[in-house]
């Protein structure tokens, strides 16, 4: 029977960087991942990197492209009442936050661990854990036709919102909190230069709306939508005509529109279990917590638990001592309640959640209220450009 130190369930950011700097820490680790290498490089979903994910980035030394490539915004807009407000989140908190898509972060990682010789097995299909409450965990799964056994020491639930590790928990051992939220995201990927050179975030009437980017020449947008929506109803024109209603004016004028080459709709949840360790399986990133993408805070969440899982790993291995391993649960969830409140708030004052023009003009209020105070602004800033980490020990 095969085995491993780290069984690693899910390919995602979460499991490849956790695989990475465990391979740097000289800690062995296999990754099963359900779908294809391709499918998974494909996935078009994060685009806004924390400091702190930065430098943890580079702690696993994957920084080059990223340096090179990244771009590094100091400010954010937020539109409402026609107008923008420049949030300048260097000045307010001496941090910047890089525009680098996760796409380009998986690419990055996939690499990095091919080029070590890592075992990452794609399209392994039928994962089962087993004894994890035991000294003794276990992995199943088939793979080309082959039904495989893994042995473990730890197994690290790095599987998403929809993986096998959390639903193998029995459902009395832990606690689920969760709110859904009544519309959606729809994003389209274009190769057009972004309409501005930092996002905006803009409440409207009509709705919330979203500029983003990839790089100076591939933006990245979204609308908020019904949650019954389909794509194949918003062909680019309807996209980019409803876009530009919900921007400022100025903005919307200056938009270069084109083709779209991704187009897609996600739901809005906020999703924490608790706790995130039982016996020898941790759970890590959207495995075990969903923010809504309003703060940007899913990626820089996930990367947040990998560095205190892989720290506490770490520490095991070399000195014995399981203390740091203990407080991994209790660690990461001050930091996810943190970012749970945080793009909590966020989505509250920019989307629209009703007709009720009472609750607009208290977003309204908010966003007034932002404009005329540095504390107000300042608490914004500090949460958008990433808490500090908080140390284990
Ligand atoms: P994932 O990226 O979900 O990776 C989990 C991996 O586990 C997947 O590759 C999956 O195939 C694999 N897996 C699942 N089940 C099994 C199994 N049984 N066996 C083996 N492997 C399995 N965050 C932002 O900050 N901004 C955004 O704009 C944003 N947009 C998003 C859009 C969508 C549609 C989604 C789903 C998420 C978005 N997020 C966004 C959140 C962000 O992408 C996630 O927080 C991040 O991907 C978390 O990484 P992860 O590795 O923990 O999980
Ligand atoms: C993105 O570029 O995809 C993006 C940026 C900021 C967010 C959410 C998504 O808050």
């Amino acid at each position: 029977m095969a085995r491993t130190q780290v069984a690693i369930i899910g390919a995602g950011p979460s499991g490849l960087l956790l695989s990475q700097l465990l391979h740097l820490n000289g800690i062995d680790s296999v990754v099963l991942e359900r779908q294809s290498r391709e499918y998974v490089a494909g996935r078009i979903r994060a685009g806004v990197l924390e400091h702190g994910t930065v430098e943890l980035l580079l702690e696993a030394r994957l920084g080059e492209r990223m340096l090179r490539e990244r771009l590094v915004h100091d400010g954010v807009a937020l539109g409402f009442s026609g107008r923008s407000l420049r949030i300048d989140l260097h000045a307010l908190t001496g941090r910047s936050v890089s525009v680098y898509g996760q796409t380009e972060v998986t690419k990055d990682l996939i690499d990095a661990r091919i080029a070590a010789g890592a075992k990452l097995v794609y399209e392994a299909s039928d994962v089962a854990i087993e004894g994890f409450d035991t000294s003794h965990p276990k992995v199943r799964y088939r793979h080309e036709g082959r039904t495989h056994e893994l042995d473990c020491d730890f197994i690290a639930g790095c599987d998403g919102y929809h993986g096998v590790c959390r639903q193998t928990v029995p459902p009395g051992a832990m606690r689920n909190f969760e709110r859904i939220y009544p519309f959606g995201w729809l994003g389209i990927l274009a190769d057009v230069p972004p309409v501005s050179h930092e996002l905006i975030y803009s409440n409207h009437a009509r709705g919330f709306a979203l500029c983003s980017m990839r790089s100076p020449t591939r933006s990245r947008y979204y609308v908020q939508c019904g949650l019954d929506e389909k794509v194949e109803a918003w062909p680019d024109e309807r996209f980019w005509d409803e876009l530009k209603l919900r921007l400022p004016e100025e903005v919307a004028a200056s938009m270069v529109t084109g083709p779209s080459i991704e187009k897609s709709i996600a739901p809005l949840r906020s999703f924490v279990v608790e706790p995130l360790r039982f016996g020898q399986l941790f759970l890590v990133g959207d495995a075990a917590h969903i923010v809504p993408p309003t703060g940007a805070k899913g990626l820089n969440l996930a990367a947040a638990d990998v560095r205190v899982l892989y720290r506490g790993l770490v520490d095991f291995y070399r000195t014995g001592s399981a203390r740091a391993l203990e407080r991994y649960s209790e660690i990461c969830l001050r930091r996810i309640w943190k970012a749970v409140r945080f793009s909590w708030w966020f989505t509250s004052i920019m989307h629209k959640f009703s007709d009720d023009p009472f609750a607009h003009r208290l977003q309204l209020a908010e966003l007034d209220y932002l404009s005329g105070s540095t504390a107000a602004l300042t608490s914004l800033a500090e949460n958008y450009v990433g808490l500090p980490f908080e140390a284990a020990s």
